[in-house]
């Protein structure tokens, strides 16, 4: 089944485009569903010091997180890859800080997709509540 809302989706092509990967040469869309209704998307952004690039999921929190929002309910990540591509461990743990229910949909431009919870994706995560 296709879950993926259409806006999502378009703003994930739009940070694919916008994409900064030159060493790569891989490109990373990622758009959230924030909790105020509103869309937060982000592309990668590598560096020259290679260790300092960081992934399109990364990119659209900090967007997020500083315009005052703390939490989201969807994930679209865009690639070209087949099967379409998952957010890396690092992404997760970070992904789970802000919404470890959210779902994930990763989708390519054949239009396959693959759908998780954020949970799923990183089971018995370490967040928020551990610190409690
Ligand atoms: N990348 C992301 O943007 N998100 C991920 O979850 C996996 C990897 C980026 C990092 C780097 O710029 C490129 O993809 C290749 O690893």
């Amino acid at each position: 089944m296709n879950t993926i809302d259409p806006d999502l989706l378009a703003a994930a092509k739009t940070a694919f485009d916008r994409a900064y990967a030159p060493y790569s040469r891989f490109q990373v869309g990622a758009a959230l569903l924030g909790t105020d209704g509103k869309i937060y998307a982000g592309c990668n952004v590598e560096n020259a010091s290679y260790g300092l690039s960081r992934c399109a999921e990364q990119t659209a929190i900090q967007k997020m997180v500083s315009e005052g929002v703390r939490g989201f309910s969807k994930a679209v990540v865009y690639t070209l890859a087949s099967p379409p591509s998952s957010p890396c461990g690092a992404c997760r743990q970070i992904l789970f800080e802000f919404g470890e229910n959210a779902e994930v949909v990763m989708v390519n431009d054949q239009n396959e997709t693959r759908v998780f919870t954020v949970s799923e994706l990183l089971p018995a995560g370490f967040g928020p509540r551990d610190l409690e």
